[in-house]
């Protein structure tokens, strides 16, 4: 756990809350977390999920690894410390987002269960929905899939610490969505989604 550094600093509220937020966007913020080895389809889905709300007058947003890489985290590279640290940032500005009342769709590969469940703890403290989305592929098949020629470099000796090569991932013992990207299409993935969100109550289709 990061400690708090600054002193004498306190969460200064507005007149507007949440709650006028949600009525005001007509839908209520939630994190969708997605979470799989590189090139197992996370960015995929939660690009095609965008657009399944967006047609549904839902908006998100979607957080995704080498884009805030590129961005916010450029000081943090993959050695398990800046890993943790990527997702601890991530984990606050999914916050920031879902307060501001968008459907979060974050996409990393996020390798370590206590990251994840600090992410959802503090989701949780808030009151704030998260729904953990394993993007469930075997290593084969990512391997084969190598959309960035990255596994191939890897094995090459040419990328350190590369998740499923030599670098671990820790799959979910419990997400709350287990989708399995090597033998479900796009749309199926999306369609579960959808239907669990709709169960939850997190988007009314109005
Ligand atoms: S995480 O492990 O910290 O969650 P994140 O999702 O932000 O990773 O970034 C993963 C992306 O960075 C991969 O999809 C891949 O394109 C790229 N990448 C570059 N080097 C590595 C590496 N050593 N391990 C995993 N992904 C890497």
């Amino acid at each position: 756990m990061i400690r708090q550094k600054a002193t004498h600093v306190h969460w200064h509220h507005g007149n507007i809350s949440r709650a006028d937020r949600h009525r005001f966007l007509r839908q209520k913020g939630a994190t969708l977390w997605f979470t799989g080895l590189s090139a197992s389809g996370k960015s995929t889905i939660a690009v095609a999920l965008e657009e399944a709300l967006y047609e549904r007058g839902k908006l998100s947003y979607r957080l995704d690894g080498d884009n805030i890489r590129l961005g916010i985290n450029r000081n943090l590279g993959f050695s398990a410390e800046d890993r943790t640290e990527n997702i601890r940032r991530i984990g606050e500005i999914s916050k920031l987002f879902v307060d501001a009342g968008l459907l979060v769709l974050s996409s990393f590969i996020s390798p370590y269960r206590a990251d994840r469940d600090r992410v959802r703890e503090q989701h949780r403290d808030a009151g704030f929905d998260f729904i953990e989305i394993h993007v469930d592929c075997s290593l084969e098949t990512a391997e084969q899939r190598d959309p960035k020629g990255l596994y191939k470099k890897a094995r090459a000796g040419q990328i350190k610490n590369f998740t499923g090569i030599n670098a671990p991932y820790e799959e979910p013992e419990s997400p709350e969505i287990h989708l399995h990207s090597d033998r479900m299409t796009l749309a199926e993935e999306v369609e579960t989604i959808v239907n669990y969100m709709k169960d939850k109550g997190i988007i009314h289709i109005d």
